[in-house]
């Protein structure tokens, strides 16, 4: 019998072994201590030599983390993890671990926020600069390459306007032109987008997302080949230390363990929800990849195979106006991030650099609620400001 990927992606986040050493316990204790001690000098000795190896302090290698990381690893097809105290912290430092002063990175304009600023702000203060390029131009990507370039940071699919980049394609400038590729993979998850298979060099996540699940915990990580993963854990893990607690990875390894069934209902419920909304006469745009109407569908189906459940739309109605409209809706609930068990939503101006710049853009993050409740309540919202 073979499994598919799903179903394999439920196992592996699902078994672990009988395990006699913690009494057969199902779920391991959390190894909740700073530091491990040794009963002779020697052992300690030798366990210095590895500290990266060994657990010696948990800035290091903590068993509760590594169980995580472990699990994260091979979901996503990595040689190795590392965990991390939040996405950015991870993001900041698989970036680090590629360029040095002097070094340019070329990224892409719908980037996550922070990592824009840590790349566009932050980084210049090492000399490091930054080209924005529109990454669904392939011919604009490949003319913001300088012969200092060393690392193209991707994010497919965006999280505001969910554009699709043609990762393979961007992977193959980035290897002309010896560069390295990083790329954010929180939307779609290890379910359903594997960019190290596609090529790409390190793989980042914001666990505190669909991976943790729960709203209850911050984290993330970074994936990769052992080749990669070994400077970065020696130098941007253990030097700048920001690293996940042993009680976040509990939580988060809590979350992992049903990561790929809520995926299969966050993928059925989004498009749901999405389909219902491309409908209605006062959505001018729908932004959400699964759909056949979105421009890079076919892109969207060919590297990935299914959807978060976060997605935008577009409307003429004016940006107070869908303020007021969020704050009737009872299920939604006004918030940033998303990725947990509750439906959210917050409203943005469209940026004038953009088509449609005099509309509103509305995000939406569809939960675990039932998609008919969901629905009622975006009626009833719209019915509020018809009124
Ligand atoms: C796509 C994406 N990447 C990274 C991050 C950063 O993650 P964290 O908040 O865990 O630092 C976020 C947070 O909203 C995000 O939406």
């Amino acid at each position: 019998m073979t499994l598919n990927r799903l179903t394999g992606a439920q196992t592996i986040v699902a078994h672990d072994p009988h395990d006699e050493q913690h009494h057969g316990a199902v779920t391991k204790p959390i190894y909740q201590n700073s530091l491990f001690t040794f009963d002779s000098y020697d052992r300690f000795l030798e366990a210095l030599q590895d500290e990266i190896g060994t657990s010696v302090y948990s800035r290091g290698t903590n068993p509760t983390v590594t169980e995580l990381e472990h699990r994260l690893a091979k979901l996503e097809g990595g040689e190795q993890a590392r965990c991390f105290a939040s996405g950015m912290a991870s993001i900041s430092a698989a970036i680090l671990s590629v360029v040095r002063a002097g070094d340019h990175i070329v990224c892409i304009n719908e980037a996550y926020g922070p990592a824009v600023q840590f790349m566009g702000n932050y980084l210049t203060k090492f000399d490091i600069e930054t080209t924005f390029v529109d990454g669904k131009d392939l011919g604009a990507v490949e003319a913001a390459m300088r012969e200092n370039t060393r690392l193209i940071y991707l994010e497919s699919p965006t999280s505001l306007f969910f554009s699709i980049l043609d990762i393979p394609a961007i992977v193959g400038i980035a290897k002309r032109a010896n560069a390295r590729t990083i790329i954010d993979n929180t939307w779609a998850t290890p379910c359903y987008q594997r960019p190290l298979e596609m090529g790409v060099d390190l793989v980042v996540h914001s666990l505190t997302k669909y991976v943790s699940g729960h709203s209850d915990a911050i984290g993330g990580t970074v994936i990769g080949r052992s080749e990669l993963m070994k400077p970065l854990i020696k130098g941007e893990f253990m030097l700048l230390g920001g690293i996940m607690t042993p009680a976040n990875a509990n939580l988060i390894m809590r979350g992992l363990r049903t990561l790929p069934l809520r995926m299969e209902k966050y993928h059925r419920q989004g498009l749901e929800v999405a389909a219902w909304l491309e409908k209605h006469p006062l959505v001018a745009k729908m932004n959400h990849p699964g759909l056949p109407s979105h421009p890079q569908h076919e892109l969207a189906t060919k590297q990935m195979s299914g959807s978060g459940s976060l997605f935008s739309f577009e409307t003429d109605i004016p940006l107070e106006t869908m303020r007021r409209w969020a704050e009737r809706l009872r299920y939604f609930r006004i918030g940033v991030s998303w990725g947990g068990y509750e439906s959210l939503v917050t409203v943005h101006p469209v940026p004038t650099n953009r088509p449609g710049s005099a509309r509103t853009l509305v995000r939406l993050y569809i939960g675990l609620e039932s998609t008919d409740e969901l629905i009622q309540d975006l009626v009833q919202a719209f019915e509020g400001i018809e009124a």
